[in-house]
C-alpha cells in the first residue's frame, strides 16, 4: 500500500514530483497556518506529515493521528531547523521520528543576522525614514550616529552551528568574541575565532552587541528576560534570529527607554506574526518577519531536505536528518 503524506505548506514543483513518485499526497493551498483544529481534522489517515515551523504539531494532534486506524502517522518532517513547534516528549513517547534541517540555513541565517547587527547599530533603517520623510536638510557631524563594530564585543549566547558561522563573519568586521553556550566547543574552532568563553552574568555585562543563537527548550525560555536584559552594558545592542521566546519581548520597550540598551533587531518573536505594539512604534528597533533563512536557495535547500526525509523512509531506506536530542 501506497503511503499517505499530508503536506499543509506549498513545497516547490521538484520536490513535490519526488514525493508523488514514492506516496499519496494530500495538498493543502491555505496561505496561513493551520490552527490546531485544522490539523486534529486533516491530518489524521496520513502516515507522514511536512509542516512548517509555525504548525501546531501538539500532543493531542500527534496523538489523534496515531491512534488513526489505516494510516496511523509514522513520520514528521520539518521544513526548519528549529522544532519547536512539535511535542517532542509526544513524538517520542509515540515513536514518531523527526527529520528537520539542519546545517543548510546556516549561512543564510549568518548574513541574516550580520545585516541586522549592521541595520541595528548603523540605524540604516531609521535613517532610510529620516531621508524619505524629507527630514534631511544638511550634512551634519553626529547626524544618525551609531555603534562601530571594529573592536567592538559581540557576545554570542550558543555558539553552535550559526554561531559560529556569525562569529567568523564578525571577526571580519573586526570583532572581539565572547561566547556562552551548553556544552563543549571544539579547540580548534576556539582558536580561530580567538573566542573567549563567559558565563551568561559575564557576557550580558561586558558585550557591545548580544547576538542569540540558541534553541527554544523549557530551559532556554526568556533566559534574556527582565533582570538579564537590564543587566546588560550600558549602550548595547541585542539581536535576535532565533526563536522569540528566549527574549521577553514584553520588557524590551522598558530596557530601552529605562535600561542599559541602545538598540534591538529582532527577526522573530514569541507568537508569530503577532509583534507587540510596544515595539513598533519605535526608532530603535529593527523588526524583521522571520527571515533568516529565506534566499530562494536555502529555503529551496530546506523543503528538499525535508521530502528526502519522506522519500527515504518510503522506500524503507534509513531516515536522514533525524534530530536527535
Ligand atoms: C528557521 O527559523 C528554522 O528554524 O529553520
Amino acid at each position: 500500500m501506497r503511503p499517505r503524506v499530508f503536506v499543509p505548506a506549498e513545497l516547490p514543483r521538484d520536490c513535490l514530483q519526488r514525493l508523488e513518485a514514492v506516496a499519496d499526497l494530500s495538498l493543502r493551498t491555505e496561505q496561513l497556518p493551520p490552527s490546531e483544529d485544522e490539523m486534529l481534522r486533516r491530518l489524521p489517515g496520513h502516515d507522514a506529515c511536512i509542516p512548517l515551523l509555525t504548525y501546531p504539531m501538539t500532543r493531542q494532534v500527534l496523538e489523534t493521528a496515531s491512534a488513526s486506524p489505516d494510516h496511523p502517522l509514522k513520520l514528521v518532517a520539518q521544513v526548519a531547523v528549529g522544532i519547536d513547534n512539535i511535542d517532542l516528549d509526544a513524538t517520542r513517547q509515540l515513536g514518531i521520528p523527526v527529520a528537520h534541517t539542519p546545517g543548510v540555513l546556516t549561512e543564510a541565517t549568518a548574513d541574516l543576522t550580520m545585516a541586522l547587527m549592521l541595520a541595528t547599530t548603523r540605524r540604516i533603517v531609521e535613517a532610510d525614514r529620516f531621508l524619505r520623510d524629507g527630514s534631511w536638510s544638511h550634512w551634519s557631524l553626529h547626524l544618525l550616529s551609531g555603534l562601530q563594530l571594529q573592536g567592538a564585543r559581540l557576545g554570542i549566547l550558543g555558539l553552535g552551528r550559526i554561531g559560529t558561522a556569525v562569529a567568523r563573519r564578525a571577526r571580519a568586521f573586526g570583532m572581539k568574541i565572547l561566547f556562552t553556550t551548553e556544552g563543549e566547543v571544539p579547540e580548534d574552532v576556539v582558536r580561530e575565532l580567538e573566542a573567549e568563553r563567559r558565563t551568561l552574568p559575564q557576557l550580558l555585562a561586558e558585550s557591545d552587541v548580544l547576538t542569540v543563537h540558541a534553541p527554544l527548550t523549557d530551559s532556554t525560555h526568556h533566559i534574556l528576560d527582565r533582570d538579564a536584559l537590564f543587566a546588560m552594558k550600558e549602550g548595547a545592542y541585542l539581536v535576535n534570529t532565533a526563536r522569540g521566546g528566549l527574549v521577553d519581548e514584553t520588557v524590551l520597550a522598558e530596557a530601552l527607554e529605562d535600561g542599559p540598551l541602545a538598540g534591538v533587531g529582532l527577526d522573530v518573536y514569541a507568537d508569530e506574526p503577532s509583534v507587540p505594539a510596544s515595539l513598533v512604534g519605535r526608532d530603535d528597533i529593527v523588526l524583521l518577519p522571520h527571515i533568516g533563512s529565506s534566499t530562494v536557495h536555502t529555503r529551496h535547500r530546506m523543503a528538499s531536505m525535508a521530502v528526502d526525509a519522506v522519500v527515504a523512509w518510503a522506500n524503507n531506506e534509513p531516515v536522514p536528518h533525524l534530530f536527535r536530542d
